[in-house]
């Protein structure tokens, strides 16, 4: 619901960053029905992920570079948590760097979850990712524990480390009882070396979609639950 809604918001000659996720795979179904349909016409998107490129090119959705299009107009996005700020926390799907770049040149990024995913706080449910370069990666974990995390390194499976589209490892942080300071978090991970990124979204989301029981609704600005 919060897919088909968020494809409404495309209009034609949209340049349109595109998510990743499960929440977004109804996005793109959508999106490229309305293209193949005719209703939209010259609308180019730039994916987050290989999984969302590939998806999008079998839908038959035009797709071009950062590098070629410049500033976008809207990114669609998932998200793992919501905070009543509109702050998310993303990549439980491993996509958040490139899902946080196309954000960052995108003039609106609007988020689309169902209401499962809203929290009083970063942190309180989901893990906080944070990718990671391979080389001596453990060297972060007690740097982690003393922000208050803990660390656990995402594996596959089988058991072997998780890589990133980027080749990068990813590294999950449990908050007990959530992130107290995001924006503390945020500044600390931001100043480490050999940290690419983290999965705080601060400030990013203009609009969430939110898909309940009852319908669909859109929050802007500070919410309440
Ligand atoms: C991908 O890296 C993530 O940021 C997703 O956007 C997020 O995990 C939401 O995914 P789902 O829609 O599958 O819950």
């Amino acid at each position: 619901m919060a897919g088909r809604d968020a494809a409404g918001s495309v209009g034609s000659g949209m340049r349109v960053g595109l998510g990743t996720g499960s929440t977004v795979a109804h996005f793109l179904l959508h999106l490229g029905d309305r293209i193949a349909s005719g209703e939209l016409s010259d609308v180019v998107g730039v994916p987050t992920s290989i999984r969302t490129e590939e998806k999008a090119l079998e839908l038959g959705i035009p797709l071009g570079t950062l590098g070629g299009l410049g500033a976008l107009d809207l990114t669609v996005d998932g998200a793992d948590e919501v905070d009543p700020r509109l702050n998310l926390i993303k990549g439980l799907g491993g996509a958040l760097l490139r899902e946080k770049m196309v954000a960052q040149a995108s003039r609106r990024m609007l988020a689309i979850v169902d209401d499962t995913k809203l929290v009083e706080r970063l942190g309180q449910r989901a893990p906080l990712p944070v990718e990671v370069v391979p080389f001596e990666f453990a060297s972060h974990l007690p740097w982690l524990e003393r922000l208050g995390a803990e660390p656990v390194l995402r594996r596959n499976g089988d058991g072997s480390r998780y890589l990133t589209d980027n080749g990068n490892f990813v590294i999950d942080c449990h908050f007990a009882g959530g992130i107290p300071d995001p924006g503390a978090v945020d500044e600390s991970l931001g100043r480490r070396a050999g940290v690419v990124e983290s999965g705080l979204f601060l400030e990013m989301a203009d609009e969430v979609v939110v898909a309940g029981k009852t319908g669909v609704y859109r929050m802007t600005g500070v919410a309440s639950w």
